[in-house]
């Protein structure tokens, strides 16, 4: 039994590892972990209390993978309700599709009686007008300056990202491996802060943030979720798993693919991987980032350094 996650995952992963303890699946433990971060109105990064889009409205992504069926589920794009990485997993499990964008996922998440409410706290609202200020941007503006702002707003220096405080880049990941051998993985977040409306990242995107196999292991991802995109990710990490590699080497030729990839916007990319037989490792960019985990002994949520691997494209 092992649960591991992002170091944002720390409130949730006690809960997530009662349902392990319990002979509970991995799948429950990851849903049960991710709603505890979802629900935190401290951290800015995922569901209530997550920094909104360029308009100001909290827009979520989430996605959820069983590594035995390796069915996945996945939302993007969704407003109002708290718990995107359940409605994630009822479009895995109700159905005969994988993925759901905007208002027909927001559809499917009233259908199946998920509450809406508000996510957008005054601490959030006043750090997206106060980014706004500090980009020298005035709300209300003309849709037809959106284009030019979210450039400007995504190179703040201070914005909210991975450069901050040394932390692995909001989102949350959770990967976790149950008694009788299954892995599950779940990915939530509310995104690139100031984004484009509409715009999703790899939280939602199956082979980029998330990928889960039971027979070989299971990768997710933070940070700037364009590189996970544009890398296939977690998916190359569980490729590289399944050559036989373990978790650290698959974890570092993955992000090594992408060190050299240019981007005026990159922030952080970070990734946590689970081996089959609870091995596990996590990577950042960043110098100091962490991840955290428990196993069946843990008293408490244990955490301990990523690997770093560089980004040599802004070296
Ligand atoms: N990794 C989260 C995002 O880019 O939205």
């Amino acid at each position: 039994m092992k649960i591991i996650g992002s170091s944002n995952a720390r409130v949730g992963l006690p809960l997530g590892m009662a349902v392990l303890r319990k002979g509970g699946s991995a799948l429950d433990a990851v849903e049960l972990a991710i709603r505890a971060v979802e629900s935190n109105p401290l951290d800015h990064t995922v569901g209530l209390g997550g920094l909104p889009n360029l308009l100001g409205t909290v827009e979520l992504d989430a996605s959820i993978m069983d590594g035995t069926t390796r069915a996945a589920g996945a939302i993007g794009g969704v407003h109002r309700f708290e718990h995107p990485i359940s409605i994630a997993r009822r479009v895995m499990q109700e159905l005969p599709h994988a993925f759901l964008v905007g208002e027909g996922a927001e559809r499917f998440a009233r259908e199946c009686g998920f509450e809406e409410v508000d996510l957008l706290t005054e601490e959030a609202l006043e750090m997206y007008a106060r980014g706004l200020r500090q980009g020298g941007v005035e709300a209300p503006f003309a849709d037809a300056v959106l284009r030019a702002l979210v450039g400007r707003l995504a190179t703040q220096p201070d914005r909210v990202s991975g450069k901050e405080a040394g932390k692995d880049a909001g989102t949350v990941n959770v990967l976790a491996l149950d008694q009788h051998g299954n892995l599950a993985a779940g990915v939530s977040t509310s995104g690139f802060a100031w984004k484009y409306p509409g715009r999703v990242g790899d939280s939602a995107v199956i082979g980029a943030g998330n990928y889960c196999d039971s027979r070989y292991g299971a990768a997710a991802c933070t940070g700037r979720g364009e590189m996970a995109i544009r890398a296939s990710t977690a998916h190359t990490v569980v490729t590289h798993l399944r050559s036989g590699a373990g978790p650290q080497e698959s974890g570092r030729r993955a992000m090594s693919d992408l060190s050299d990839f240019a981007d005026p916007y990159f922030s952080s990319m970070n990734c946590v991987v689970l081996a089959p037989d609870g091995n596990h490792a996590a990577f950042s960019t960043l110098e100091t980032a962490t991840y955290v985990y428990m196993d069946s002994q843990s008293k408490d949520v244990q955490e301990e350094p990523r690997t770093h691997v560089p980004w040599l494209a802004g070296a």
